[in-house]
């Protein structure tokens, strides 16, 4: 990939800027365009470590009213701050409680936004009107030189239309808004692939609104000390964190997790009944349950929806051999069936790889990409495979639900039910 300028048929730019190459003449050509057009008022879409970010300078109203207008979204949900020098935190918010500086030290550059209260030379129209703001420093070095070169911090929510998932490649973010932004930086893939971490260090503990790529455990062994989570409005309350009020990352199709398989273990040796093409068998035995998933898949198509199955590297095959002849597995396994982050059609089924189960970052990072195919593929039902809550899993966990609006199916009791605490 090289450095690239080019204008879309609906006038929006778009700056290829590979990460490698970001200090390159041609690279500081384009960073220095896109920033004289941030500077001017405009939008521009920009890479960061998590997914891109829309972005308009955060002291000039006009220019953040810009944001909220290309993506939809209501005016009531604030948005992050993105800074470029730790110190900078203590400009943007004020009063800063001392956690805020230990946590910047150790976990800036990287997804983790911190929830303080509001200075001076914030726009009310960027916070909401609420009496904090949330402050991030990114980890990508596009992002970063970007920044560097506007020389003011840049208010910037996912660059996605509202509602949608946020965008982890640049198309995604063509997708959604050629034509309502200045410009986008196609610096491919994003690393991890879900948001930011939200945390509120206004409160005591410190709370997490919205879990990310810091995980809670990793916060929790920095300061030594428990931390709460509040995913969700307490009964009769406002949320803490206005877009917990809004149903995102919800597909077209109907999305429902899939009962029992975030207790999926792995196992090394393929034991008796294993399924050909597998490099690790789900345990406990996961035929039953994959083969009720695909009989339910099968009724679907029957009434003429159209089904698909969000499936883990893992356990794709055994989707793949109710579906398929055994013959047509391949006898000697040389990679997963359909790669991460894709999917393939089998007898009308629509099958998705989000990521091998070994590693949850995989899964982190072939999410959203997985949902937006559903679109792509005009699923009408989707079953998703549930992850343990652990680590950057409790984030996966937590935009899954989101997608499917809570939503849980039993396959083996056949029995439908909300998620009993959902967390979104
Ligand atoms: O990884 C990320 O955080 C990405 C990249 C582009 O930085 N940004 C992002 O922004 O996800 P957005 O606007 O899509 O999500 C920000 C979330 C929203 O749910 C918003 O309600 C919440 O953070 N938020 C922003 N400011 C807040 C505040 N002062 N208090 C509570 N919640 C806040
Ligand atoms: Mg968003």
């Amino acid at each position: 990939m090289n450095v690239r300028r080019m204008r879309t048929e609906n006038g929006t730019l778009i700056f290829r800027i590979p990460p490698d190459q970001v200090s390159s003449p041609e690279a500081a050509a384009l960073l220095s365009e896109a920033a004289a057009l941030l500077r001017s008022g405009e939008t521009v879409v920009f890479p960061t470590e998590t997914v891109y970010g829309l972005g308009a300078v955060a002291s000039s109203p006009e220019a953040v009213r810009k944001i909220f207008a290309a993506k939809g979204r209501p005016g009531d949900n604030p948005l992050i701050v993105h800074i470029w020098e730790p110190e900078q935190l203590f400009a943007v918010g004020t009063r800063v409680p001392d956690t805020g500086a230990v946590l910047a030290r150790h976990f800036w550059p990287g997804p983790l936004t911190l929830v303080v209260p509001v200075g001076p030379d914030i726009v009310p129209e960027v916070t909401a009107g609420l009496s904090t703001v949330g402050v991030r420093l990114p980890a990508h070095p596009v992002a970063l030189a970007l920044l560097r070169q506007v020389g003011l911090p840049v208010a910037a929510p996912s660059a996605n239309l509202s509602g949608r998932p946020s965008p982890t490649t640049a198309e995604h973010a063509v997708h959604d808004l050629d034509g309502r932004v200045a410009a986008i930086i196609d610096s491919g893939p994003t690393a991890v692939g879900l948001e930011s971490t939200v945390l509120d260090i206004t409160l005591f503990p410190p709370t997490v609104l919205r879990p990310g790529g810091i995980t809670r455990e990793e916060l929790e062994d920095l300061l030594g000390m428990g931390i709460a989570e509040q995913l969700s409005a307490p009964p009769g309350q406002k949320p803490r964190s206005p877009g917990q009020k809004y149903t995102h990352y919800k597909p077209k199709a109907q999305v429902r997790m899939v009962q029992g398989t975030a207790e999926i273990r792995l196992a090394e040796n393929p034991g008796p009944g294993a399924v050909a093409g597998t490099r690790r068998v789900a345990v406990p035995d996961f035929a039953p349950l994959a083969q009720a998933v695909w009989d339910r898949c099968v009724r679907e198509r029957r009434r003429s929806q159209h089904p698909a199955i969000l499936a883990t590297e893992e356990t794709l095959p055994y989707y793949w051999a109710c579906g398929a002849r055994w013959e047509s597995l391949p006898p000697v396994f040389t990679g997963p069936l359909v790669p991460a982050g894709a999917g393939k059609e089998l007898e009308g089924v629509w099958l998705f790889n989000l990521g091998s189960r070994a590693d949850l970052h995989q899964i982190a990072a072939h999410l959203y990409t997985c949902l937006r195919l559903l679109d792509a593929v005009d699923a009408t039902v989707a079953f998703a495979e549930q992850v343990p809550a652990q680590g950057i899993g409790a984030a996966v966990m937590n935009r899954l639900r989101r997608a499917c609006g809570g939503l849980v199916w039993d396959p083996l009791a056949g029995s439908e039910s909300e998620a009993g605490s959902p967390g979104f």
